[in-house]
């Protein structure tokens, strides 16, 4: 019984800190197919692909300039923030292959992915919440939440968020039927 219990206390945090962020070649194996909603390649051709990218551009050394910044756009914490993927999380929270020049990835908005991944796990809703994928829904407005964690005033270059027109340019649905 002590056994078990010593067990149980050393696995448990070992369960919560295994959620790591794999990156989105990982999801795009299975999620690039289009009678599947072709996720991955709606992705890839949207700006979100292009976040860090955009960082290296002429406008970003402009603004970095403006404000003061000692180092340039794509290495400054005050612009990865919100241009790539769990910038706040630690180096060791972040598998081999994941790569932070992929910018706003799946697990931005899906949460790390090291353990929802297994088709098993994707296929159960409930199963991929418990294991960390994140509860987002576009009706109960927790996703809009999440956009405006980046897309708000904070931005140097902030529009105002529409949601509505916003998703209509991401939104990547699994086909009705499947
Ligand atoms: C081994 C294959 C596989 C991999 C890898 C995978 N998925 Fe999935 N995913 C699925 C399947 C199968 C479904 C069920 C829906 C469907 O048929 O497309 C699914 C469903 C989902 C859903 C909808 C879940 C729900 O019920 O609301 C999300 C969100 C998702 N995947 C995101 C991701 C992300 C992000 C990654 C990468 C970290 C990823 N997936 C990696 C196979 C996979
Ligand atoms: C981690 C921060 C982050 C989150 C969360 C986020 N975005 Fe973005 N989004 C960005 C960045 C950064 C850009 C600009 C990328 C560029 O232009 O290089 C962007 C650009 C976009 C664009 C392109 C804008 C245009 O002018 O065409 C759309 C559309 C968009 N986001 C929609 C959304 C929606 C909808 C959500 C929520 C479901 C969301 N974003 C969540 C950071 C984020
Ligand atoms: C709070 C989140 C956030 C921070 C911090 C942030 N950005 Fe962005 N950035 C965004 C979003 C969201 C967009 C998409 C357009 C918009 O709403 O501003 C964007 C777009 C851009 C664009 C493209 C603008 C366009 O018109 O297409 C550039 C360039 C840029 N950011 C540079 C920077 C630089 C340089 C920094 C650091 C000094 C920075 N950003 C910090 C969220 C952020
Ligand atoms: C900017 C945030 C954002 C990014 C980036 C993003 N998603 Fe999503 N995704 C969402 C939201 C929000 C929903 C919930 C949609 C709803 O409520 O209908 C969703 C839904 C899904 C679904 C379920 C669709 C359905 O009809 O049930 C899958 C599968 C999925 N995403 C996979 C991916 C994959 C794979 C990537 C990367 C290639 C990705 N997503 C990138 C925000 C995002």
């Amino acid at each position: 019984m002590k056994k078990l219990l010593i067990m149980l206390i050393l696995l448990f945090p070992v369960v919560i800190l295994a959620q790591n962020y794999v990156g989105v070649d990982k999801c795009k194996t299975c999620h690039k197919k289009p009678d599947q909603g072709e996720q991955f390649g709606i992705w890839e051709k949207s700006k979100h692909a292009k976040a860090f990218e955009t960082l290296k551009g002429e406008e970003a050394a402009k603004i970095a300039k403006e404000k003061g910044l000692t180092v340039a756009a794509y290495e400054a914490p005050e612009c990865l923030k919100c241009h790539v993927t769990g910038y706040d999380a630690p180096a060791d929270k972040k598998e081999d292959k994941f790569k932070a020049e992929d910018g706003v990835q799946c697990e931005t908005c899906h949460g790390p992915g090291s353990e929802y991944k297994s088709k098993k796990v994707m296929q159960d809703r409930k199963a991929a919440i418990e294991k960390g994928m994140a509860a987002i829904l576009v009706k109960d407005g927790s996703a809009e939440k999440q956009c405006i964690t980046c897309h708000n005033s904070e931005s140097p270059t902030h529009k105002e968020f529409k949601f509505a027109e916003m998703w209509e340019k991401i939104k990547h649905p699994v086909p009705a039927g499947k």
